[in-house]
């Protein structure tokens, strides 16, 4: 089968479109016809080589997959050929947690090998590319902002990168929830975008503090939580624009993984630091997400399609921070 497979870590060009082995399924695992696969920051940390977690080389990337069941194992009574499907990447045993085109071969690839267990059947009504667009950055925002940051309605969020995969997912989110919505981005046409998606209010955070912005929106109350994927460079702000009782959610690091801890303003705001791992989300939160945007509660935001072949291209756009939502890659 043909794959995208890398043998070195470093830049786009270490992509190689290639002929590899199709994978053998043991008796409790199902091959999924990859139909599509959306790209994450996440595969741009892994092919340069920055991720903290482990991956083997050569390897095959691609963590969010829609297609069909084409063939099961043995043990598996349950699912039929044919079958749509989206995975769970998160395949979890006593031991831990692995990951599907993180530990394991991922779906940037023909086929992909999966336990049975990780696949989740999708309505006709949801097409391959939405259904690809939900497993990291959708199920991220619901379990972010749900489950950990107990977001009610009527509180006011702060989302960061609205143009990012996880951030347009979770303005929608926040928006299902009640939320009074402050989004954040690099750009103001990313900002026009933002707005038609519910965002309340936006702050161009290259244009203006928006730690200030935010005082001003609030009336200097601050914001009740913050989704936040880039880290350490927005990190002081964070502080400065969380309410007395604010949350913080810590979600990704595009701007730095290390910053200084003045304990002051979290002491004296009774500030609450979340950690959010997508991984750790229960498979409800994946279903929940599949059933809101299969009945258009939701959408998923597609900025561009790509061939397997054109996949350099396609992360480059990432890399480039020009996409708004999620860039798919189709077989
Ligand atoms: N914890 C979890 O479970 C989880 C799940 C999903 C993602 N994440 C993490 O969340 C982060 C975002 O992921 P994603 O897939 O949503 O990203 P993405 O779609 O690639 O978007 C990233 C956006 O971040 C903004 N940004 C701000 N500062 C940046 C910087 N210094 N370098 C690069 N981009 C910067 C850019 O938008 P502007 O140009 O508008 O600033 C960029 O487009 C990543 O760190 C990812 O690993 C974590």
């Amino acid at each position: 089968m043909k794959a995208i497979r890398y043998h070195e870590f470093g830049g786009v060009e270490v992509l190689k479109y290639e002929d590899v082995p199709e994978p053998e399924i043991a008796d409790n695992e199902v091959l999924v016809l990859v139909k599509a696969v959306s790209l994450n920051h996440l595969d741009l940390r892994l092919r340069s080589g920055k991720s903290p977690r482990p991956v083997n080389l050569p390897h095959i990337g691609g963590v969010d997959v829609a297609g069909d069941v084409a063939e099961v194992g043995k043990n598996v009574t349950d699912l039929q050929p044919g079958t749509r499907v989206v995975v769970d990447p998160a395949i979890k045993s006593k031991t831990g947690v692995e990951v599907v085109g993180v530990n394991l071969y991922g779906g940037f690839a023909e086929y992909v090998k999966v336990p049975a267990e990780n696949v989740v059947p999708i309505p006709d009504d949801l097409s391959y590319n939405d259904a690809s667009a939900l497993p990291i950055c959708y199920v991220t925002a619901w379990y972010g902002l749900n489950e950990r940051g107990k977001l009610k309605a009527g509180e006011t969020v702060l989302i960061h990168a609205a143009g990012s995969g996880t951030g347009s997912a979770a303005i929608q989110v926040a928006k299902l929830s009640g939320a009074h919505v402050i989004a954040t981005a690099g750009t103001n046409e990313k900002l026009v975008k933002a707005k038609e998606l519910g965002a309340d209010e936006t702050i161009n955070y290259n244009e203006s503090d928006f730690a200030d912005e935010v005082k001003k929106i609030t009336n200097k109350k601050g914001v009740d939580l913050i989704f936040d994927q880039i880290g350490a460079s927005v990190w002081e702000n964070n502080l400065k624009s969380l309410a007395t009782l604010g949350r913080l959610l810590l979600v990704g690091v595009v701007g730095g993984g290390t910053a200084t801890l003045n304990f002051g303003p979290i002491i004296m705001r009774d500030i609450t630091v979340l950690g959010v791992t997508v991984f750790n989300a229960p498979r409800s939160n994946l279903v929940e997400v599949i059933n809101v945007a299969s009945l258009g509660i939701i959408r998923p935001v597609i900025d561009k399609t790509f061939p397997f072949k054109e996949a350099a291209e396609a992360q480059k756009l990432l890399e480039n921070r020009n996409q708004f939502g999620k860039v798919i890659l189709n077989p």
